[in-house]
């Protein structure tokens, strides 16, 4: 096994937007490791079919379908997660969306839609997480940012929302630390999934070419630091932003 965190067995997990990509191998991972998962998507096809796949190892999961956007969708998921399994230890709010273009062509929609998803719905599921975690006194929120945060050209909405989930994190884990709740953030450089498919093969290589560790990283490689963040060996990382970017910065 790549990464042995013991103390995640028996832990009650959500990952939102684990159908694919980073959320369905970080998913992959706690399972793994003796998690118990919520496997949640907004797109009911790959959230049943990532849990199917993940509970072929005799692995406890539950598939919740949830838009990440909708409180009430939000809330029935925590009701649905307590009911099956008591508590909730970890949330990544990994769910996330790009809608690119250039600012001066970049519509109202463009715009709402990129923060919708990717800072409101970190709220709402943060939110509702934070009712059911404070009670145990214990918990750990992991969110996703992006290298993007530091101004992608053509991605002003993206980028506005993933340097917004960095102000929320560090804020957060002042206001709730004294609650025994960590909030982290993990801001991954060039990953490859869905989300990076529509990249051209000629940039694609130019930005390998730009990477330190010459690879685009996989999905697994940031399932790894999200584990750590979940895990007790970073029981005092509280407000941290790690960079999983193969030392791009
Ligand atoms: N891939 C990269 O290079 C990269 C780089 C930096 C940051 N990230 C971040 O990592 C996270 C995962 O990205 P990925 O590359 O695995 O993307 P992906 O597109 O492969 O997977 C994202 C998943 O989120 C789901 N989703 C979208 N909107 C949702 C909503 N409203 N409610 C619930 N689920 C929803 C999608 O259906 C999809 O299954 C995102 O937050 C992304 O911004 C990715």
């Amino acid at each position: 096994m790549k990464y042995a965190f013991e103390d995640i067995k028996d832990t009650v997990v959500i990952v939102t937007g684990s159908g694919r990509g980073i959320g369905k191998a970080t998913a992959q991972m706690f399972a793994d490791h003796g998690a118990k998962v919520v496997v949640s998507d907004i797109d009911e096809g790959v959230c049943k079919e990532a849990a199917e796949e993940i509970g072929r190892s005799g692995a406890e999961v539950l598939p919740i379908v949830a838009n990440i956007t909708k409180r009430e969708e939000v809330d029935a998921m925590m009701d649905k997660t307590v009911e099956k399994w008591g508590k909730i230890d970890t949330l990544v709010n990994n769910a996330g969306v790009t809608k690119d273009g250039l600012f001066l062509r970049m519509k109202p929609d463009q715009w709402n839609f990129a923060i919708d998803v990717n800072l409101n719905g970190t709220y709402h599921c943060t939110h509702a997480a934070v009712n059911v975690m404070r009670k145990a006194k214990k918990g750990s929120i992991i969110n996703l940012s992006s290298l993007s945060r530091t101004g992608n050209p053509g991605q002003v909405n993206y980028s506005a929302a993933k340097a917004g989930v960095i102000g929320f994190t560090k804020a957060l884990a002042k206001e709730i630390g004294s609650m025994g709740i960590r909030v982290n953030c993990i801001a991954p450089g060039f990953v490859e999934t869905r989300l990076t498919d529509a990249i051209p093969d000629k940039l694609r290589e130019e930005m390998i070419k730009s990477i330190p560790l010459r690879r685009e990283g996989e999905p697994d490689d940031i399932a790894g630091p999200i584990l750590f963040l979940a895990s007790q060996l970073s029981s005092y990382v509280n407000g941290a932003i790690i960079d999983v970017n193969g030392g791009v910065y």
